[in-house]
């Protein structure tokens, strides 16, 4: 893959790491904040929020990029204003996101985080089935073994790390939660799959492809917080409920998308679903060590089914069928 040059494993390392481990605060950090008694923020704010500080990002690495404010301008305004067709691309997934990113804070207000963690992960299946349909990607029967295994691991080792931090309050309505989850694993597998396509399908940056999709994310945006908070916003403020915590869920939020898109360009959707469960295993160990605690059973068994699927995903596809049935070259 093109896109991999020049960028060594340690860096791939580092970023999966990052990815994950902010991946768990934020979720906790929700169900934490969404939990607590006294004025609750409005989600679809935080969301607005991020797009806004994921498009502000993108245009600072577009300065670095082109060591000049007049070179950013000049990029976006010929890749971006004047090519609305091109720009119009993004508008699919910046909905769904949009859609993905409302939906957790829901889930997150009727499920402990522990559920969500685990459920989440079908995302890997989700996705898979997206990168068959829109990329024509062909994944041999082990490959597909492989990912449910993959699924089935994750959600054991979560269990077992997230046993140990229940939380004690019982606002929970798992119907609600249940069905969110559902509608956002459908939404990252094609939001994801989309992204990749249209980011590698031709030559423009990701940083541009970035605002193109942060843009259309902040007009969303702007379209939920008012359907849904409108009247709120104007009683009490856009910022009502907001203390620290949720500025860390907005700054969170804006480092895991800035991350997830530089994952999707260096590798695809399925190696990030894979490479995820590695470091959420590797971030559970390092936690496991950091507190002194002992692996569980569940905890081993879960971490053995990864370590299998990565291998049989990786394993060469058997050969095509149909060269075995091809006619036989005369002796
Ligand atoms: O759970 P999942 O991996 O699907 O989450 C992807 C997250 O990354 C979403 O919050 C989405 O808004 C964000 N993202 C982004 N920029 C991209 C691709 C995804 O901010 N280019």
């Amino acid at each position: 893959m093109a896109a991999n040059e020049g960028v060594s494993l340690g860096f791939k390392i580092y970023i999966l790491l990052v990815l994950t481990l902010n991946a768990t605060g934020y979720i906790l950090l929700i169900r934490y904040t969404r939990s607590q008694s006294g004025p609750l923020y409005s989600s679809t704010t935080t969301v607005l929020l991020t797009e806004i500080s994921k498009l502000l990002i993108s245009l600072l690495l577009l300065i670095k990029e082109h060591r000049s404010v007049l070179g950013m301008c000049k990029d976006v305004w010929n890749n971006v204003i004047t090519n609305p067709r091109d720009s119009f691309k993004m508008c699919v997934p910046s909905i769904i996101y949009a859609i993905q990113n409302n939906l957790a804070f829901v889930a997150l207000s009727n499920l402990d985080a522990a559920t969500y963690q685990v459920s989440y992960q079908m995302k890997v299946i989700t996705t898979a089935i997206f990168m068959v349909i829109m990329l024509n990607k062909s994944l041999s029967r082990t490959q597909w073994v492989a990912i449910v295994l993959l699924f089935l691991g994750v959600a054991m080792v979560q269990v077992e790390s997230a046993s140990s931090n229940k939380s004690t309050d019982i606002h929970y309505n798992y119907p609600v939660g249940v069905v969110c989850i559902l509608i956002s694993c459908l939404c990252s597998g094609f939001a994801g799959v989309y992204f990749e396509k249209v980011l590698k399908g031709t030559d423009t940056s990701l940083w541009i492809r970035n605002v193109q999709m942060y843009l259309f994310g902040i007009v969303s945006g702007i379209v939920a917080v008012f359907s849904k908070d409108g009247e709120v916003i104007l009683e009490q403020g856009f910022l009502h409920g907001y203390n620290y915590l949720v500025w860390i869920i907005v700054a969170m939020a804006s480092i895991g998308g800035l991350y997830t898109s530089i994952v999707v360009k260096y590798t695809d959707n399925i190696i990030k679903g894979f490479s995820t469960a590695v470091s959420i295993i590797l971030a559970a160990v390092g936690s496991f060590l950091l507190f002194q605690k002992t692996f569980g059973l569940i905890f081993l068994l879960g971490t053995g089914l990864v370590i299998s699927a990565v291998y049989l995903y990786s394993l060469p596809k058997p050969a095509p069928a149909k060269l075995a049935s091809q006619p036989k070259e005369p002796v």
